[in-house]
């Protein structure tokens, strides 16, 4: 079962980016794992911190990432680009030069905000990011989605058939991706 590890951009406790996680995790049920990874703790990017090893919480997501089979960033749009929370474990993950978790791995992006371009912004900006990391990006399909407060249940169930279906193929495109770039 492949296990995916997930980058919330948002810290903020009612996110909907992370109710977004939480159903995309329910909806995959056994077909995988996810592993929505803790960046509250993990400070500003900063080259003095390594001392001589980096702050605790970046080896943290830094050896999560490196044993996960693949990321799923969910970002939420910040004036038109995505978060400083998902730059900052991108940018502690790509040092020490030469030491970087990122090339390779099979990663995919969805994102929800209540707006109507759902994120599409942010996304772009962060495509091109993870292809200069040297990520396997799964360049379609791509999800912008308006998120409306009743589309996600407590229980985390995608309320609305058409969501879940969108959602339901992102994810099946995904694991095939992580398939098909499984090592050897
Ligand atoms: C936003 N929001 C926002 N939405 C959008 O569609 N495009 C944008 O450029 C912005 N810009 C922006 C900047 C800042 C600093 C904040 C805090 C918010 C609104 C954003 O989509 C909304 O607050 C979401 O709820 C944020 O996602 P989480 O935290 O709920 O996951």
């Amino acid at each position: 079962m492949p296990h995916i590890a997930v980058i919330v951009g948002s810290l903020r406790r009612e996110s909907i980016n992370r109710k977004l996680a939480q159903a995309l995790a329910r909806l995959a049920g056994s077909q995988c794992r996810f592993d929505l990874l803790e960046l509250g703790d993990i400070p500003l990017y900063n080259e003095d911190l390594f001392d001589p090893e980096p702050p605790a919480p970046v080896q943290r997501m830094k050896a999560a990432v490196t044993e996960a089979d693949a990321v799923l960033f969910v970002t939420p749009e910040y004036n038109r680009s995505f978060t400083p929370a998902v730059k900052n474990v991108l940018d502690w993950g790509s040092r020490p030069y030469g030491k970087s978790c990122w090339p390779g791995k099979p990663a995919a992006i969805v994102g929800a905000s209540p707006g109507a371009i759902g994120t599409a912004v942010a996304q772009s900006h962060l495509r091109h990011v993870l292809v200069g990391l040297g990520m396997a990006l799964m360049g379609q399909p791509e999800i912008y989605l308006t998120f409306k407060p009743d589309m996600i249940d407590a229980e985390h169930n995608v309320v609305d058939d058409r969501t879940r279906q969108l959602l339901g193929n992102h994810l099946a495109a995904f694991l095939a991706w992580i398939e098909r770039h499984r090592p050897g």
